[in-house]
């Protein structure tokens, strides 16, 4: 039954195709990782919008930003829309803005037109949503819903060695304030997140909206293999332990694993790989790399990581190497709530924007928030299914249908 539904706000596209073009100054690469001045300067950007808008703002000690607009019955859980600004390396321009503009511009809408919801509706911007700094998705959703613990992040180490607890307090931030609060079930009546695809299904299939059904799980490991260093010209092949050809084996591995999981849905990427000391000339002495595998059950990562974990050790005594493969990170899969995907199906036929249940390959903050209220995912299309690189691109009438979809959700939501 397609409901009548009367749209009475409609999101200004023009002003939110220049807030993304604000915010990435105008280029179509994208590098801003939670905690350093690119990032501050795009959390600038909307606390000065905030402030305009009169939202009452709190930061929490992973930085993750609430703004929050009252409604007519303040005792209420609130609902919050919104993503992320943080990106990876060389990312594009839409990964998280999307979702985090369009979370501004719904609340924007909703002022203008002195509508006053029920229900508080709040914008969030989650921290470290991308992995860029530690190689761990989700930090700051993970904190401050108590899947990662302040401990734990003493563990968690960048690249130059600093700890994500000294890197998160530097930036100004305190994680230990979640020994004594993280977010629990019944303060957030529903988290709503607008995101790119990230993938080419709603592109090839020509569709505008993906109403998003389930969230894929995901585990993280850093694999090293150790062997003997050694001179590349004098030392013959069948003399070497050479963990460069150990890692190569795994990875091939890897593919051929995900290539034929039952689920069909299985993806296994080593996207970062590092020999030490690192020179054309020299046989390395260690070889590492992550391994970040994914699917739409948890059964089937399971299964994946144990694979891994076989690999990598017969494939270490093959070459006479020492062999580790440790988790850095994992993030359960999520089924989204129905009512809320039958909702944006609904919301976008009764607006004649076409829409289709989809699954997210990507990991989501919504994923961690749905641990504790309602949560659903309204997915705009990827050209190409381009994303985490400079192609990516959306195009603008497909970001005005999205937030068109997102601001009659969460009105209501917000009226429930
Ligand atoms: O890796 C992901 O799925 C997300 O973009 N952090
Ligand atoms: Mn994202
Ligand atoms: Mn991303």
């Amino acid at each position: 039954m397609i409901d009548e539904v009367q749209m009475e706000f409609k999101a200004n596209i023009d002003r939110i195709m220049g807030d993304i073009a604000s915010i990435t100054g105008g280029s179509i690469t994208t590098n801003r990782p939670s905690y350093t001045i690119a990032d501050a300067v795009a959390r600038n950007y909307f606390f000065d919008i905030f402030e305009e808008l009169d939202l009452s703002v709190s930061v929490d000690g992973a930085g993750n930003i609430r703004a929050a607009m009252a409604g007519r019955e303040p005792e209420l859980a609130p609902v919050l829309t919104g993503s992320h600004i943080d990106t990876v390396k060389n990312g594009g321009r839409f990964d998280g803005l999307v979702g985090t503009v369009g979370a501004l511009e719904c609340v924007r809408v909703f002022k203008e037109n002195d509508y006053i919801p029920k229900r508080g509706v709040e914008i969030v911007i989650f921290s470290e949503e991308e992995a860029t700094n530690f190689g761990v998705t989700l930090l700051g959703s993970k904190l401050l819903t108590g899947k990662v613990t302040p401990n734990e992040l003493r563990e968690i180490i960048s690249d130059d060695g600093e700890s994500a607890d000294s890197v998160i307090r530097n930036a100004g931030f305190d994680p230990g304030e979640f020994n004594k609060k993280i977010l629990t079930q019944g303060e957030v009546y529903a988290m709503i997140e607008t995101h790119i695809e990230q993938g080419p299904i709603l592109d090839r299939r020509g569709v505008s909206i993906g109403a998003v059904e389930r969230i894929a799980g995901m585990e993280t490991y850093r694999v090293v293999f150790r062997g003997v260093c050694g001179h590349a010209g004098a030392t013959a092949m069948a003399d070497r332990h050479d963990p460069m050809i150990g890692a190569a084996e795994v990875i091939l591995e890897m593919k051929k694993v995900a290539e034929n999981a039952e689920s069909g849905t299985a993806v296994a990427t080593v996207g970062k790989i590092t020999a030490r000391p690192g020179a054309a000339n020299i046989i390395a002495r260690e070889v590492e790399f992550n391994v970040d595998i994914r699917d739409a059950y948890d059964s089937s990562v399971t299964m994946l990581a144990g694979n891994l974990h076989i690999l990598v050790e017969r494939i270490a005594q093959k070459y006479g190497l020492e062999g580790e493969s440790i988790r850095i990170a994992k993030s359960q899969a999520v089924a989204l709530d129905r009512e809320i995907v039958d909702m944006i199906q609904s919301v976008s036929q009764s607006l004649g924007i076409s829409c289709m249940r989809v699954n997210s390959g990507a990991v989501h903050d919504t994923g961690m928030m749905a641990g504790v209220s309602r949560a659903g995912m309204i997915f705009v299309p990827s050209i190409d299914g381009a994303s985490h690189c400079p192609e990516e691109d959306t195009k603008a009438s497909d970001i005005e249908n999205g937030v068109n979809v997102l601001i009659e959700i969460i009105k209501r939501l917000a009226e429930e």
